[in-house]
C-alpha cells in the first residue's frame, strides 16, 4: 500500500512525496488532511514510554509509525513536510522551525558551547548579522568575520576553537556566491584529529533546494527561511534546517526544548502548496528575473546590477558550476541587486517612485513571493549593520521577481527610473 517513489524525479516526488508513508494513515485523502491536535491519544503507559524514549532517535532506526505524544514533540502533518524537504535536499533528516530565525539559531545552537567559535561571511542577512554581535558575546560564543569568497583566508581563519564555518550563497542581498565544495572541503580538513568537529552551516533561503543542493556538494547543515521561496504565496512563517542523522537527535532535542516549532497549519499550506510549485515558479521567476536584469543592464542610469544568470556576473563559472535545478539545468534564481548612478538618479528617489506608482512592484520587506517585491537593503533588511562593513556602500536595490509578466515589472521599473532622473526633461 506505500508505494515506492524510487525511480520518479523530483518535481514528481515532491508533489505525490512522502503522504504515504508509516508515519499517519493518509489512506482515503488525496490531500492530506490538515492536522490540528496539540496531544494524542496514548492507548497505554507502556506505549507511551516507548514514544518518549524513542523520541529524537533517526526515524528509519524505527519500525513502523512513531509514536505520536505531543504537538512540540513531533507531528504528522509537520513530519510529512520534513520528509519533503529532506528529500529535495538529498539529505537523512530535516527539522522545521516557527522561523527562519528560529532555523538559524537551532542550527548553530544545537553545535555550539561557551567557549566556541563561529567563522561567518562578513555579509549575512540583518537579523543573523544582529543575532551574531548582539547576542553571542553574551553567550560566550565569538563570531569572526571573513570573506567566505576568499577559500583561502576562511583555511587560515580557523582554529582549535571554531566550531561552525556559516555563510549564504548567494549572499543577501549582494548575490555573491561562496565556492560550497571548497568550504565543505576547509570543514572536513579541519576535522582530521579532532574530538569537537568544525561543521560547514550555509543558509539556502535564496537558492532554494530546487536550484542549488549544498548536501552534494559536501555541506554539513543546510537551513531555509520557508517563509520566502518554499512557503511561495507569502502566507506562512517557517524555518528548516537540514541535516545528517548525527545531528539530528542534538537538533531534535534542542527544539523539544527551546520550543520554537512551525505550526501545523503553517505546514500544511507550504506542503500543499508551497513544495510541489517550486519547481513552476522558480523557474518562471528566473525567465523574468533575466529579461528584467537585462533591461536594468542596458539602463544609462543603472550603473551596476548583479544576477547570477547574466554573462556579465563576476562569479558565473560558480553560478553554472553550483546552481543547478533538479534536471541539472542552470538555476541561477529569482533575485536581482542593483545600484543607480548616483550622478544621474537618485535610488531612494526611484524606490520610492515605485511604492507609490508602481502597479506590480511593491516596496516590502521578504522575497520569493507570486508578487514582485523591492526594497532597499542598507535601510531596510540589513539596517543592523548601519551602514558599516559591508554595508558601507548605500543605495543598493534589491528586487525579489514575482509571477508577473517581465514586460509589465519593467514598464514599473522604467516609470520610476524616469521620475527618479536627475537630468531635468
Ligand atoms: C537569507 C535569509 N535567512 C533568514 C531569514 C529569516 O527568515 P524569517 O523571516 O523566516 O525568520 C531571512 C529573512 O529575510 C533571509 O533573507
Amino acid at each position: 500500500m506505500y508505494k515506492s517513489a524510487e525511480g520518479y524525479k523530483k518535481t514528481t516526488r515532491i508533489i505525490h512525496g512522502a503522504a504515504k508513508t508509516p508515519r499517519w494513515d493518509y489512506a482515503h485523502h488525496v490531500v492530506p488532511p490538515l492536522t490540528a491536535s496539540t496531544t494524542f491519544r496514548l492507548e497505554s503507559v507502556k506505549r507511551a514510554a516507548r514514544g518518549f524514549n524513542e523520541f529524537g532517535r533517526y526515524r528509519e532506526e524505527l519500525d513502523g509509525a512513531p509514536v505520536y505524544i505531543y504537538d512540540r514533540l513531533e507531528e504528522p502533518t509537520r513530519g510529512l513536510l520534513e520528509s519533503q524537504l529532506a528529500a529535495m535536499e538529498g539529505c537523512d533528516a530535516c527539522l522545521t522551525f516557527a522561523s527562519g530565525m528560529a532555523a538559524v539559531a537551532a542550527a548553530l545552537g544545537c553545535l555550539l558551547q561557551s567557549g566556541d567559535e563561529v567563522l561567518a561571511h562578513t555579509l549575512l542577512y540583518g537579523c543573523t548579522h544582529s543575532l551574531f554581535t548582539n547576542w553571542y558575546p553574551k553567550l560566550g560564543v565569538r563570531v569572526r568575520r571573513v570573506d567566505f569568497t576568499d577559500a583561502k583566508a576562511v583555511a587560515k581563519a580557523v582554529n582549535s576553537r571554531t566550531r561552525a564555518l556559516y555563510f549564504e550563497s548567494p549572499v543577501n542581498p549582494t548575490l555573491d556566491l561562496v565556492d560550497l565544495r571548497s568550504i565543505a572541503e576547509i570543514a572536513s580538513k579541519a576535522n582530521k584529529g579532532r574530538k569537537r568537529r568544525v561543521y560547514s552551516v550555509i543558509d539556502n533561503t535564496f537558492a532554494t533546494p530546487f536550484s542549488q543542493r549544498p548536501i552534494e556538494h559536501g555541506i554539513d547543515l543546510v537551513l531555509h527561511s520557508l517563509t520566502k521561496n518554499i512557503g511561495g504565496f507569502g502566507t506562512e512563517v517557517g524555518g528548516a534546517v537540514c541535516c545528517s542523522k548525527e545531528i539530528f537527535p542534538s537538533l531534535a532535542s534542542y527544539r523539544k526544548d527551546f520550543g520554537g516549532i512551525l505550526s501545523p497549519k503553517a505546514a500544511w499550506n507550504i506542503l500543499v502548496y508551497g513544495v510541489p510549485t517550486i519547481p513552476l515558479r522558480i523557474k518562471r521567476q528566473q525567465y523574468s528575473a533575466l529579461q528584467v536584469a537585462q533591461y536594468l543592464e542596458k539602463h544609462p542610469l543603472v550603473a551596476m546590477v548583479r544576477y547570477p544568470g547574466l554573462d556579465s556576473f563576476p562569479q558565473r563559472a560558480l553560478a553554472l558550476k553550483q546552481m543547478r535545478d533538479f534536471d541539472g539545468g542552470f538555476a541561477p534564481g529569482n533575485m536581482i541587486y542593483f545600484r543607480l548612478d548616483a550622478r544621474k538618479a537618485s535610488g531612494m528617489k526611484f524606490v520610492d517612485h515605485v511604492a507609490q506608482n508602481a502597479y506590480c512592484v511593491t516596496l516590502a520587506v521578504s522575497l520569493g513571493h507570486t508578487k514582485t517585491l523591492i526594497e532597499m537593503p542598507s535601510a531596510m533588511t540589513h539596517s543592523a549593520y548601519a551602514g558599516e562593513g559591508p554595508m558601507r556602500e548605500r543605495g543598493g536595490i534589491r528586487l525579489s521577481i514575482g509571477l508577473e509578466s517581465p514586460v509589465d515589472i519593467i514598464k514599473d521599473l522604467e516609470t520610476g527610473l524616469k521620475a527618479a532622473s536627475r537630468r531635468r526633461r
